[in-house]
């Protein structure tokens, strides 16, 4: 992982010099030349992650919408207030999929809350688990965070377990949380503190 290097010159579409690794994927944040292979993913995801996400907008897959994502992207970043990372492959630097850090809370709080898909042929194959692996570490060691929390609505199975295999434990119901596809939906609330993230062995002694 590269965080911070000052010595490192952003270049021009580099939203941070950040760069975290594992056995089968890195993780990065965006780039505007990401764009295309981007459209590409989301495009042949559409009908598979839809369900689980808020209503795409329908100028979603232009480059002139990507562009202007990645400014609020880079805004968050500059500000610490979110932090957009894209998975990828490492055996082929393919992209396949994306996580993000969203509602960075600070003063005594010092939590954030995950968002996250992975492409429907790479899916069951523990790429989320190990992108997981790496944002806890990220958000636990370099951004100093105490609490991250994720929630996902009740038919997803896929989600819950990934949370609860990654030391995640279930907190709570929230009735009608999140928009997602199109309707206010239930969600399961999960959570894990950097206590329990280090007790859970995962840590690596961090
Ligand atoms: C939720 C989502 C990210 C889960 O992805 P996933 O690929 O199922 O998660 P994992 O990476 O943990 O893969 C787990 C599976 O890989 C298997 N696996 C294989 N090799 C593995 C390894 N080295 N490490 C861990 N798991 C491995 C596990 O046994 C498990 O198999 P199972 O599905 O038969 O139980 C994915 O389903 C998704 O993107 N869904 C649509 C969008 C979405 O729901 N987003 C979240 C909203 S809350």
């Amino acid at each position: 992982m590269i965080w911070p290097q000052k010595n490192i010159q952003k270049k021009q579409d580099e939203i941070a010099p950040v760069l975290l690794e594992g056995p089968r994927v890195c993780m990065r944040p965006p780039k505007l030349s990401d764009a295309q292979e981007w459209q590409v993913v989301r495009s042949r995801n559409r009908a598979y992650l839809q369900p689980f996400e808020p209503t795409w907008d329908e100028n979603c897959l232009n480059t002139d919408y990507f562009h202007r994502r990645w400014a609020r992207q880079k805004y968050e970043w500059d500000h610490g207030t979110a932090h957009a990372l894209l998975i990828f492959k490492k055996q082929d630097k393919s992209l396949i999929g994306g996580m993000n850090i969203n509602h960075v809370c600070r003063g005594a709080g010092q939590y954030a809350s995950l968002g996250y898909w992975i492409d429907e042929t790479h899916q069951g194959q523990g790429y989320m688990a190990e992108s997981l692996h790496l944002t806890l570490k990220f958000a636990f060691v370099d951004l100093d965070l105490h609490r991250v929390h994720a929630s996902c609505i009740l038919k997803n199975t896929r989600s819950k377990n990934l949370l609860t295999r990654s030391g995640f434990k279930e907190e709570g119901y929230a009735e009608k949380y999140i928009a997602i596809d199109g309707q206010w939906q239930d969600h399961h609330l999960f959570g894990i503190t950097i206590e329990d993230w280090r007790r859970s062995g995962v840590a690596g002694g961090v």
